[in-house]
């Protein structure tokens, strides 16, 4: 009998894991808190690795023409007068692996994947927030706000950052912590500065104390983002918020970017929207199950954003986690303990490294004074 698997959260690895699921014929159904139109959050970068698992879907051309690859990257020093650090052609580098890099906005991204899952007849039922997971021998129950509930053979906790099935699998263990690092950063239509730049020109500022990212997300928009230290915790709800709001203009005017060189002024000044948001870490743990509940990418390893890690991350898992549950049938309480073993195995040396560069690289972002011109002029 065909096994039944609910997943938990509709961001980039449910609809991406339930797909790859369906595909080798378990049914799966997916619960997310969200309502299903909410936009939010800025941009994701998708690599040549990720690439590969959305072609087994079909999908990875239809990703790519969502968003605009990286051809080309141009780094400078706001402290050494705008000079250029390192400039390269990646696109070519990237194509050499069989795919693009492409940046494209994530509520974009995010609702194609679920409107794909859906397509495939995957259902998935929004405005569910899971707060309680019950297990009794081989069936796995989740709880729902609304007093509802749901049964099924397994259970992905695809539920992000504050994963409520993470509580279940690691009870009692840590939160996640403020890292005291932001991110402000928004959307602006291409700036004239910038329209006679080869397509797909992203670019990064290093400066005193702060960051800064401009990059193209498709013909037409831009994203830009701006880390900086701020010890006052800020929390995520990735909120867009708008721009014609006074607390929003004096925030901008305060960024220490906003009065910078390669376009980082003109970046943050014609914005459509902006967000904000604190940037947190969790322990990282090398058992991401228990008996039938396993957990797959933010839910099991946060990443900070700065290398782009993430969604990546999180769709590798998916994949692996696919493969070694086909390996495993029929799945018995035996079969799945060796299976989400094993997947930890594959996992966890991989996602710790990627977890520990994107924050050292977070860290080199913001490092100001003497420290920071020493590192700018060692690095390049
Ligand atoms: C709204 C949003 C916007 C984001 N924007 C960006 C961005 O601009 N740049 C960036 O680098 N990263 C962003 N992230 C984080 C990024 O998506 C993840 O780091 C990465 O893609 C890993 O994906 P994931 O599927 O594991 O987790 P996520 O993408 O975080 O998806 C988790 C999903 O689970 C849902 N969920 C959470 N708790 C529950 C619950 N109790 N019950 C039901 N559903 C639940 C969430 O609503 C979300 O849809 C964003 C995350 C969210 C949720
Ligand atoms: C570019 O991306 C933005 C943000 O997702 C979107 O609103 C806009 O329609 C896109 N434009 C094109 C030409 O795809
Ligand atoms: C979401 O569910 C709650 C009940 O839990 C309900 O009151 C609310 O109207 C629902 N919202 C939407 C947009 O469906
Ligand atoms: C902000 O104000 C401008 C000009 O008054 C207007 O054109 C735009 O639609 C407003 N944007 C939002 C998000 O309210």
């Amino acid at each position: 009998m065909s096994k039944s698997v609910i997943i938990i959260g509709c961001g980039i690895a449910g609809p991406v894991l339930a797909m790859l699921l369906k595909h080798t014929g378990i049914e799966p159904v997916i619960y997310e808190c969200k309502t299903e139109t909410e936009q939010a959050g800025l941009a994701l970068g998708v690599t040549p690795q990720t690439f590969k698992v959305l072609n087994i879907l079909g999908l990875a051309e239809k990703v790519v023409a969502l968003g605009q690859s990286v051809e080309h990257f141009i780094s400078y020093s706001e402290l050494l007068g705008g000079t250029v650090l390192v400039e390269r052609d990646t696109g070519s580098l990237f194509r050499r692996l069989g795919w693009p890099m492409v940046m494209l906005s994530r509520a974009r991204d995010s609702h194609f994947l679920c409107d794909s899952a859906k397509g495939r007849g995957i259902p998935v039922h929004f405005n569910k927030t899971l707060i309680a997971v019950r297990q009794a021998g081989d069936r796995v129950t989740t709880v729902f706000e609304d007093g509802t509930t749901s049964e099924a053979d397994l259970l992905v906790g695809c539920d992000g950052l504050h994963s409520a099935v993470r509580d279940f699998v690691l009870p009692g263990t840590d939160a996640a912590q403020y890292m005291g690092l932001v991110q402000i950063g928004g959307f602006t239509p291409t700036p004239d500065i910038f329209k006679a730049s080869k397509p797909g020109t992203s670019r990064q500022i290093f400066g005193d104390g702060a960051h800064f990212m401009g990059m193209p997300i498709n013909d037409s928009q831009m994203l830009w983002v701006t880390t900086f230290a701020e010890p006052d915790e800020a929390r995520e709800n990735w909120r867009r918020l708008s721009i014609n709001d006074s607390s929003s203009k004096e925030m901008l005017s305060g960024l220490r970017a906003a009065g910078w060189g390669n376009g980082a002024k003109e970046l943050i000044q014609g914005s459509t929207f902006i967000t904000k948001y604190g940037l947190y870490e969790r322990t990282m743990r090398d058992v991401w199950h228990k008996g039938r509940v396993v957990l797959v990418g933010d839910a099991a390893h946060p990443t900070s954003p700065h290398l782009g890690q993430g969604a990546n991350q999180a769709m590798e898992d998916c994949y692996h986690l696919v493969r070694l549950l086909c390996k495993a049938e029929p799945l018995e309480d035996e079969s799945l303990e060796a299976a989400f073993t094993e997947y930890e195995h594959i996992r966890v040396p991989i996602v710790s490294l990627a977890v520990a560069g994107a924050k050292k690289e977070g860290e080199n972002r913001v490092m100001s004074g003497e420290r920071h011109a020493k590192h700018v002029t060692r690095e390049y």
